[in-house]
């Protein structure tokens, strides 16, 4: 169905301001000596249970019963942590420590990942290093904070029902000496198929048993009629003329790639998923695969009383990876909206970014992993080097080298997932890519090849997959051991 037609099409152009509440917001004004914290639009904040500025120790509850509202008055039942969708934002400093008693109130089995940390292997929350959380358990999460960035925390288990039907959230990793905006503000992109009954299609946040992959469906991507930030449908940032705010985006979709851009300002790209870059570069649009990030820094030059949105211009169910512009005003995904008042101007804030060595173009490749498609009995998979989880050979690396890798991809474009190592992009089909980047999540478009390099020093049982939620269920993920 797509938002043009039918139920939905009055959804599209309401929007719905967004306020921060939840957790520390909603309790008495801090005393004047103590600083504001800040504002995250849209966003929930955790009770932090631990006085230690060093230590941030929060409570995460998943569980069923719940009502998603999507803003517009529009709601679907769904899944949730802390009873908010997203969840809350997890935010702390590099170096913090992370605890996190995790409580699973689900009827299903369900577990916690931190996409994009480097925490140690058992804390991963892969099945690889951990049973299942079943309904009622709880288990205790803790690491430290390595990464500074935009992060996010999902299930590892039964992925495309559990983060489909809203649990996810996001992680905020602040590095030191990193300039403090009026405006630093994650969004938090998701796509979402809705019914004619107005709820999630073919997931049922009530049923006895998880949902699992139907085998015998299509393996055609979920691909949504409703692209939400920050959980709602087109909502509003307010914003002053002057400064300068730091966007943060992810896209948390099932299969959707987004191609995002901002009407009327420069995005001034200052980080990919982690870490701050050397080289900021001017970006008219970006193309955000499921599971990556964006650090996007932006002057706020517009005029009180205007308005500039967000737009996703790759909205067509038919073809997500097409480039054709779209037809439909649907594509706006949130909206900056310039209240009255002026800030007087400055210079581009510059962010601290000397984690990032040059890695060059990488050496002998260690491995060449081949995105491609299987059929067992007719049926379709995608696989990875022509075999499907757990048949992919375990592969075994000692920590702290220096490795080269290939993604290759044949006639469909896929998000390259690896746990707990962070790598970055050397090559683009033998192309130079000199961004001295982090990244965990790269995008591979179709018939491409991508040189990687990462040290893998964390040590541990990771797993690497597409996170096109389907792709991986099926079985396009695998096993990497570092020694
Ligand atoms: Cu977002 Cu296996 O992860
Ligand atoms: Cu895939």
């Amino acid at each position: 169905m797509m938002i043009n037609g039918g139920r939905w099409a009055w959804a599209v152009g309401l929007s719905v301001s967004l306020s921060a509440s939840g957790g520390c917001s909603e309790e008495d004004p801090p005393p004047p000596d103590e600083p504001v914290p800040p504002v995250r639009h849209g966003l929930v904040t955790f009770e932090d249970l631990d006085p230690d500025p060093d230590v941030v120790e929060v409570n995460i509850t998943a569980s069923h019963d719940h009502e998603w509202e999507l803003g517009t008055g529009m709601s679907v039942h769904a899944l949730a942590y802390n009873g908010s969708n997203p969840g809350p934002l997890l935010e702390a400093k590099l170096g913090d420590r992370i605890v996190v008693h995790f409580k699973n109130d689900l009827k299903w089995p369900t577990t916690m990942h931190w996409h994009g940390l480097r925490v140690p292997a058992a804390m991963d929350g892969s099945m690889l290093v951990q049973d299942a959380v079943p309904p009622g358990g709880t288990f205790e999460y803790e690491f430290e904070a390595r990464d500074v960035g935009l992060y996010w925390y999902h299930p590892h288990m039964h992925e495309a029902a559990q983060i489909d039907l809203g649990l996810y959230g996001p992680i905020l990793i602040h590095a030191p000496g990193e300039p403090a905006l009026a405006l630093d503000q994650p969004l938090i992109f998701d796509d979402i198929l809705l019914g004619d009954d107005g709820e999630i299609v073919g997931l049922d946040p009530h049923a006895d048993e998880p949902h699992d992959t139907n085998p015998d469906e299509d393996a055609t991507d979920r691909l949504g009629n409703l692209v939400l930030v920050n959980g709602r449908v087109l909502p509003e940032i307010p914003v002053t003329k002057g400064g300068w705010a730091l966007f943060r985006l992810l896209n948390t979709s099932d299969a959707r790639h987004l191609q995002v851009s901002l009407e009327g300002h420069e995005m001034m790209v200052v980080g990919l998923d982690g870490g701050f870059l050397p080289k900021p570069y001017a970006a008219e649009s970006l193309l955000i695969g499921v599971g990556e990030r964006y650090q996007v820094l932006v002057e706020l030059t517009g005029e009180p009383g205007q308005s500039y949105s967000f737009v996703n211009t790759r909205y067509e169910e038919e073809d997500p990876f097409s480039t054709d512009p779209l037809e439909l005003d649907s594509a706006s995904a949130v909206t900056l909206v310039y209240g009255s008042g002026e800030e007087p101007r400055s210079e581009r804030p510059v962010f601290p970014s000397e984690d990032a060595p040059d890695m060059g173009r990488g050496g002998e490749v260690a491995h060449t992993w081949e995105l491609g498609d299987l059929f067992v009995d007719g049926e379709f998979y995608n696989s990875i080097d022509g075999q499907i989880w757990p048949n992919i050979p375990v592969q075994t690396y000692a920590r702290n080298g220096d490795y080269t890798f290939e993604i290759k991809t044949s006639d469909d474009p896929h998000p390259f997932h690896l746990h707990g190592n962070s790598f970055q992009v050397v090559e683009v089909n033998g192309e130079p890519v000199d961004l001295r980047a982090w990244k965990d999540t790269v995008t591979v478009p179709p018939n491409t090849t991508i040189r990687i390099r990462a040290p893998l020093d964390n040590p541990g049982r990771w797993m690497y997959h597409c996170h096109i939620l389907h792709h991986q269920e099926e079985g396009m993920m695998a096993e990497l051991v570092v020694e």
